[in-house]
This record gives structure tokens, sequence and C-alpha cells, in this order.
């Protein structure tokens, strides 16, 4: 699949955290939009699919032990869904639900990755799960109803992702201003992802001609699928900046973006 360069890192950088909604239904044409950009990203990874369920999200959430906060209104949300036993399932995870949140934030739609323990008998909304698949995470979908002018998100607008670490504490040895454009903005990119109460368990290692992602701490299912989240950014980022080049994962750390010459 060819990443949306621009329009995927403009949404990178406008995407926050949704988490009340209006019943306000999505129109029939962004629905069919997104729906058929699903099935193009359900192509790159046979471990992991994602659907779109047109059911409020608030039948499902009493089935995800360890969820936080409260999502509340959204008529639609999307489940990504790994093979238990797939290869690097959870990074991809992260990668290919990274991809189709800011696919969504793109066609003016709000999200929330949410991700907890799912209890299927607790669920009101059958996912069709097969016996070899779990639910890693969900997203509402649909139209935030959060009062801007006080919401986190005007507060973030003044003083943008103040709520991240440093780069210089991100990267390995420190940030250096010397690096080349293209990594500069791919670690840029990167540094903003999303992550599970705001943990941000990536660590980044530059070489000449890739950015490598380590795991701060066990790397755990979701700490794998959170890395797999900066991967994808980490990409977007280096692309926006003018190389070519492909994430792969496994290898020293979590994953890589490479340069390709
Ligand atoms: C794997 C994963 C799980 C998350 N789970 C929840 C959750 O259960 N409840 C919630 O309100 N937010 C959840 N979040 C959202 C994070 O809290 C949010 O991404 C982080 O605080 C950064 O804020 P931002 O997304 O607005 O940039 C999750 C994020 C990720 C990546």
């Amino acid at each position: 699949m060819q990443i949306p360069v621009k329009r995927w890192y403009e949404a990178a950088e406008k995407r926050y955290s949704r988490k009340k909604y209006q019943k306000k239904e999505i129109s029939k044409f962004t629905l069919r939009s997104y729906e058929k950009f699903l099935e193009e990203l359900n192509q790159i990874f046979p471990e992991v699919r994602i659907e779109l369920f047109k059911e409020d999200i608030s039948k499902l959430l009493p089935a995800l032990e360890g969820k936080y906060g409260s999502i509340t209104g959204a008529p639609y949300f999307i489940a990504i869904i790994v093979e238990k036993e797939g290869d690097y399932c959870w990074e991809k995870a992260g990668y290919a639900g990274e991809a189709a949140l800011l696919e969504a934030t793109d066609l003016g739609l709000a999200t929330c990755w949410t991700a907890g323990r799912y209890k299927e008998e607790k669920s009101k909304v059958d996912l069709e799960l097969e016996p070899d698949e779990r639910l890693a995470a969900v997203s509402p979908l649909g139209f935030s109803s959060e009062n801007y002018l006080f919401s986190q998100n005007f507060i973030s607008k003044l003083f943008p992702r103040h709520d991240r670490k440093s780069l210089d504490d991100l990267c390995e040895g420190g940030f250096d201003s010397d690096w080349p454009g293209w990594m500069k903005n791919a670690l840029k990119i990167a540094r903003i992802a999303p992550s599970r109460l705001n943990r941000q368990p990536w660590r980044f290692k530059v070489e000449s001609d890739r950015i490598i992602v380590e795991c701060k701490g066990t790397p755990t299912a979701y700490r794998r699928l959170e890395c797999g989240i900066a991967l994808l950014h980490l990409e977007i980022g280096a692309k926006d900046g003018g190389v070519n080049g492909k994430v792969e994962f496994g290898g020293e750390g979590i994953g890589s973006f490479k340069k390709e010459h």
C-alpha cells in the first residue's frame, strides 16, 4: 500500500484522542470511502484485520478490562484484530491501526485508541473472532462533542505537544541537530505518536541510514503495539522529509525504518 504521506503527516500532527462523541451519523460517502480504504489496508498484513462496526461503542466497552477513562456516544467503532500467533502481530497491529486512525482523522473523524483485555461474554457486539484471533484494540469513530475552548485540545494548540518527552530524552545519546533533515522530520513526528497512558515506550537509535525503535521496559504486547505506531510515524516523517525506504519489523529492537539508496 502506498502511504499518502502529506495527508497522514498532517493528520498525525492534528490527531488528538477524543472521548466524547455526538450521536451524529457519518455520511454514506465518507463511510464508503473509509470501508474501501480498510479493504486495502487489510491486504498489507495477513496477521491483522481492521473491521468497522456500525454499532454504538458503549455496547462493547464493558468487555474491555483495564481500559481507562470514559468514552461516550460514538455511533461507530473500529476493531483491530490480530492473529494470536502471527509474526510481529502486535507491532503490525500498531502500524496498521494507526494508519486506520490517521485516515479517519484526514476524513474529519475523531478517534481514540482504546485497549484492554477483551472478555467476549461481557460484550453486546459479536466481533466474530476466529479461535486463533484476539481483539488488540478498538477506536470510536465519529464527531467529537468536546468543548473546544475548554478542552485539552485547545491547550495543546497553544503549547504543541507539551505532553511528550523531548527528543533529547528519546534518542540514544541525545538529539543531534546535525542529523539529516529526513531523520529529524521522522523523529519529530514519531515523538507525537499516541500510547496507552501516554507512557511513550519507544526509544530511537539513529544510524547512518536507519532509525531503530527500541522498547523501554519489558516489551509487552501493548508496548510492542505502541512501538508499531511509532514505526508508522517514523516512515511518514522520513518520506515527508524526501527519502524512500521501508519499515522492517524485528532485527535489532522492535523494528526500524531503513532508507533506500
Ligand atoms: C494502545 C493504546 C491504548 C489506549 N487505551 C486507552 C484507554 O483505555 N482509554 C483512553 O481514554 N485512552 C486510551 N489511549 C489513548 C491515550 O491515553 C492517548 O493516546 C495518550 O494519552 C496521548 O494523547 P493523544 O492521543 O491525545 O495524543 C490508548 C492509546 C493507545 C495507543
